[in-house]
């Protein structure tokens, strides 16, 4: 079954921009119907606009608190007839509303519980996992509640730690895993092939 999928981004979008060549190519039975910015100057939103999506910023320095921003964030997500919505490098916590729960996905880069939670984002995360001495990293797809990297975990890979890795080589390397795993947790969803007890997901 072909979802209709709503995307939340912060930043460069390639996230979005894998997602979107994945269903191009027919390998993800999905469709993007619009892309919703926590920053107006993302270029996420500008990928969107050249994919002829509707790409609505709605900047959270403009609201007054959490609870403001995330019920504009809803009214915008609400217009459209969504099946899952799908974080892609949104640095936020998002509210989760009932009808919403285990349909929203985010992709974090590195092994949840480990080197997580809020401030780890982007290069935090690998510079972290190097500067620990981890010998493992990795992706987690999760489906996403009210705590950050929280939710029940979808889809899990490990990729290697080098003595010779810098954080962007490593990134490199998770970022690789990342857009191989989070189109795959994508389609599993589409399927109908996630069944969510408590924090456990089985794929069918
Ligand atoms: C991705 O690498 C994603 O794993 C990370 O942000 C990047 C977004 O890149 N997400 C997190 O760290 C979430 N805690 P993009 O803006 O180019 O899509």
């Amino acid at each position: 079954m072909s979802i209709n999928i709503g995307v939340l981004l912060s930043g460069s979008g390639t996230t979005l921009e894998n997602l979107l060549g994945y269903i191009a190519r027919g390998e993800l039975d999905g469709a993007i119907q619009c892309v919703v910015s926590s920053r107006k100057d993302a270029f996420g939103l500008e990928r969107a606009r050249r994919n002829a999506i509707p790409a609505i910023a709605v900047p959270k320095k403009e609201y007054g608190d959490w609870q403001a921003f995330n019920d504009a964030i809803w009214r915008e997500l609400d217009a459209y007839n969504l099946d899952l919505i799908v974080l892609a490098g949104f640095m936020s916590k998002l509210a989760v509303p009932e009808k919403f729960v285990n349909r929203i996905m985010n992709v974090h880069p590195a092994l949840i519980p480990a080197f997580c939670g809020k401030g780890m984002y982007g290069h935090h995360v690998h510079e972290a996992v190097i500067d620990y001495g981890a010998k493992i990293s990795g992706v987690t797809v999760h489906f996403v509640d009210e705590e950050y990297d929280h939710g029940p975990i979808i889809l899990q890979e490990c990729v290697p730690v080098l003595d010779t890795d810098t954080p962007d080589s490593l990134a490199e390397r998770v970022q690789a895993k990342e857009r191989e795993l989070y189109p795959k947790a994508i389609q599993l969803f589409a399927e109908g092939r996630l069944r969510v007890d408590g924090r456990k997901v089985y794929v069918l």
